[in-house]
C-alpha cells in the first residue's frame, strides 16, 4: 500500500463488478463510497456482509468497512458530493429484442448530472459497465451535461474503463490485471483514472498494463474481448462434438491446442457452453448493434447458435441410454454458470433443468452456493418435481442418470464407487469433463461425456 493521499471514489451499482471494484480499491487504500438503489444490498455492505459469493470478497469488504475506508448509501447525491471520482457499474442487460438495455445507464447518468449541478469542484466519471461503442459519447455525456448544465472536458472529466474480471476469480483478476484500458476524452480525465490505478503502474508491477485510447475504442475493446473468448468456447465445443463422432477425446486435442503459444490454453475446456451475465448478452448485443449499423456478423451468429444447442447434448446422451425420460429420476450436479460463483444468469443448468422437466423427468439438484439464486431466477415453477439437495451424494441418490453441469472441485472428489452404490442405474454424463474416463472402466457404470470417444465401451459388467 502506498502512503500517497488517495482521492475518494464513489461506485454506482453494487453488482459483481461494482462490489469487487470497491472492495479491491479499499484494499489498495482508496476510500470508497458504494451506491446502489437496492436498500437491502446497501445494508448488507454497511454491515460488512457480501451480498454475492466471490473468493476473498467477504474478507476485503469486512476489513474495508471496519477500517472506515468503505461506506455505502442509496443516495447518489451524498456519494458524488463526497467523492472526486465516480465509476458507473450498473447493469446493461439485453432487452427482449436482443439489444442492449441502457435504462440503468440513463438513470445513473441523470442522477450524477443532477449532483454535479450542485458541485463547484471538478469531478471525473468513468463508465465501467459494458456498453456499445458510442454510448458514453452519445448517451452518458449529453445526459450529464444536460442535467448539470456543465461541460465535459471543462467542468468534469469522462473516461470509459471496461472491466475484464472473471466471476469466480474476480478479486484475483482485479489485483493481477493483464491490461487496464482507459478510454479518455482528454489528458486530465485520463490522469484522474491513471492515478486511481496507481498500484498497477509499471514501476510497481514490472510491466505496462495501461492502454490509452478514446471512449468508443475502449467500449469496442470490451466487446471484442468477450466475443473472442465466447467464440473460442463455441469453437472448442464444436471440435468436441466432431471429435466424439470420430472416437477422439477432445481433452487431448484441447491440451495440444493449449500447448501452442499462438492459441493459449485458456477457454479451451469443452463443455456445455458459456453462460453468465456477460458472454451471452454481450455477443448478442454486439451482433445486433453491428447489424443495425450495417454489418451482419456470421461468426458471432454461429457462436451464439452453437452455444444455444450445446446444453442439450447430455440430454441426448441420457436418452440414448434410458430411452424415454418420463418419470425417471435424474440428478444434476452444479447450477451456477461456472464454479466459484453463485451467479446463475444464463446458466446452462437452467436450460437443462427446464428441458428435462418438459419431457417428464424428476430432478434432484445440488450446487454448493447457487441453489437459492437458481430457485429464484430460473423461472421454474415452485411445484415442479425438483428437489434441492444439501450435498452431491444426496442429489445422486436413487437416480437413473446424473449430469455434471458445473465443474465445482468437490464433484471431482466423488468416487466411481459412490456413483455405483448411490444410483439406481449408474449412468454418468460428464458435461464438463471433470473425470478421467479410465476411472470408470470395468466399474459397471456407463460413463459418457462431452467430446469423449463414444466408440469405447463402458457398458456395465
Ligand atoms: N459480472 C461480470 O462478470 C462482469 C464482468 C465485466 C463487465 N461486466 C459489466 O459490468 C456491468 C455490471 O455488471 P454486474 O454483473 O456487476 O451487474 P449486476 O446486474 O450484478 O449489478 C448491477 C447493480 O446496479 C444497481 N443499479 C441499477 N441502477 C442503479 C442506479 N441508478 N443507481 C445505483 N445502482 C443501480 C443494481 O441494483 C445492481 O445491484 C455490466 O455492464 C456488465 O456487462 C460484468
Amino acid at each position: 500500500m502506498s502512503d500517497i493521499k488517495r482521492k475518494t471514489v464513489s461506485v454506482v451499482g453494487m453488482g459483481y463488478v461494482g462490489l469487487c471494484l470497491s472492495a479491491c480499491l479499499a484494499k489498495l487504500n482508496t476510500p470508497v463510497i458504494c451506491v446502489d438503489v437496492d436498500k437491502k444490498r446497501i445494508e448488507q455492505i454497511k454491515s460488512g456482509i457480501s451480498p454475492i459469493h466471490e473468493d476473498q470478497l467477504p474478507e476485503f469488504l469486512q476489513m474495508g468497512v471496519e477500517d472506515g475506508i468503505i461506506s455505502a448509501t442509496v443516495d447518489t447525491e451524498q456519494a458524488v458530493l463526497n467523492s472526486d471520482i465516480t465509476f458507473i457499474c450498473v447493469g446493461t442487460p439485453t432487452s427482449d429484442m436482443g439489444y442492449i438495455d441502457l435504462s440503468q445507464i440513463h438513470t445513473a447518468s441523470k442522477n450524477i448530472g443532477k449532483v454535479l449541478k450542485k458541485k463547484s469542484t471538478y469531478h471525473a466519471i468513468s463508465v465501467k459497465s459494458t456498453v456499445i461503442p458510442g454510448t458514453t459519447d452519445s448517451h452518458v455525456i449529453p445526459i450529464i451535461e444536460r442535467e448539470s448544465g456543465k461541460k465535459a472536458g471543462k467542468n468534469f472529466g469522462v473516461c470509459m474503463t471496461p472491466e475484464f474480471l472473471r466471476e469466480g476469480a474476480a478479486i484475483y483478476d482485479f489485483l493481477n490485471p493483464d491490461k487496464i484500458i482507459i478510454g479518455a476524452i482528454d489528458d486530465r480525465s485520463y490522469q484522474e483514472f491513471y492515478e486511481v490505478f496507481q498500484d498497477f503502474h509499471e514501476q510497481k508491477i514490472g510491466k505496462n498494463v495501461f492502454l490509452r485510447c478514446d471512449l468508443r475504442t475502449a467500449e469496442m475493446i470490451k466487446y471484442a474481448n468477450n466475443s473472442f473468448l465466447a467464440t473460442k468456447v463455441s469453437f472448442i465445443n464444436e471440435m468436441a462434438n466432431i471429435s466424439a463422432l470420430f472416437g477422439v477425446d477432445i481433452k487431448i486435442v484441447s491440451k495440444a491446442l493449449g500447448m501452442d503459444n499462438r492459441i493459449s490454453k485458456e477457454y479451451l475446456n469443452a463443455g456445455l457452453g458459456f453462460g453468465g451475465s456477460c458472454f451471452p448478452k454481450d455477443v448478442k448485443a454486439l451482433y445486433n448493434a453491428g447489424k443495425e449499423a450495417g454489418y451482419i456478423s456470421k461468426i458471432l451468429d454461429a457462436t451464439l447458435q452453437v452455444n444455444e444447442n450445446q446444453p442439450y447434448y447430455p440430454i441426448t446422451m441420457l436418452k440414448e441410454e434410458l430411452g424415454d425420460l418420463q418419470g425417471k429420476l435424474i440428478g444434476l450436479l452444479g447450477l451456477s454458470f461456472k464454479p466459484n460463483t453463485d451467479d446463475v444468469r444464463f446458466a446452462p443448468s437452467i436450460k437443462i433443468a427446464k428441458k428435462l422437466l418438459d419431457i417428464g423427468a424428476i430432478l434432484r439438484v445440488y450446487d454448493p452456493v447457487a441453489k437459492e439464486n437458481f430457485r429464484k431466477e430460473s423461472g421454474i415453477a415452485v411445484d415442479a418435481p425438483i428437489t434441492y439437495c444439501d450435498s452431491a451424494l444426496e442429489a445422486i441418490r436413487d437416480t437413473e442418470g446424473v449430469l455434471i453441469v458445473t465443474e465445482w472441485d468437490e464433484f471431482s472428489q466423488i468416487k466411481p464407487n459412490d456413483f455405483k452404490r448411490s444410483m439406481k442405474k449408474a449412468i454418468i454424463i460428464d458435461g464438463r469433463r471433470i473425470f478421467d474416463p479410465n476411472l470408470f472402466e470395468n466399474m459397471g457404470v456407463i460413463f459418457k461425456g462431452i467430446g469423449f470417444s463414444t466408440s469405447r465401451n463402458y457398458a456395465p459388467t
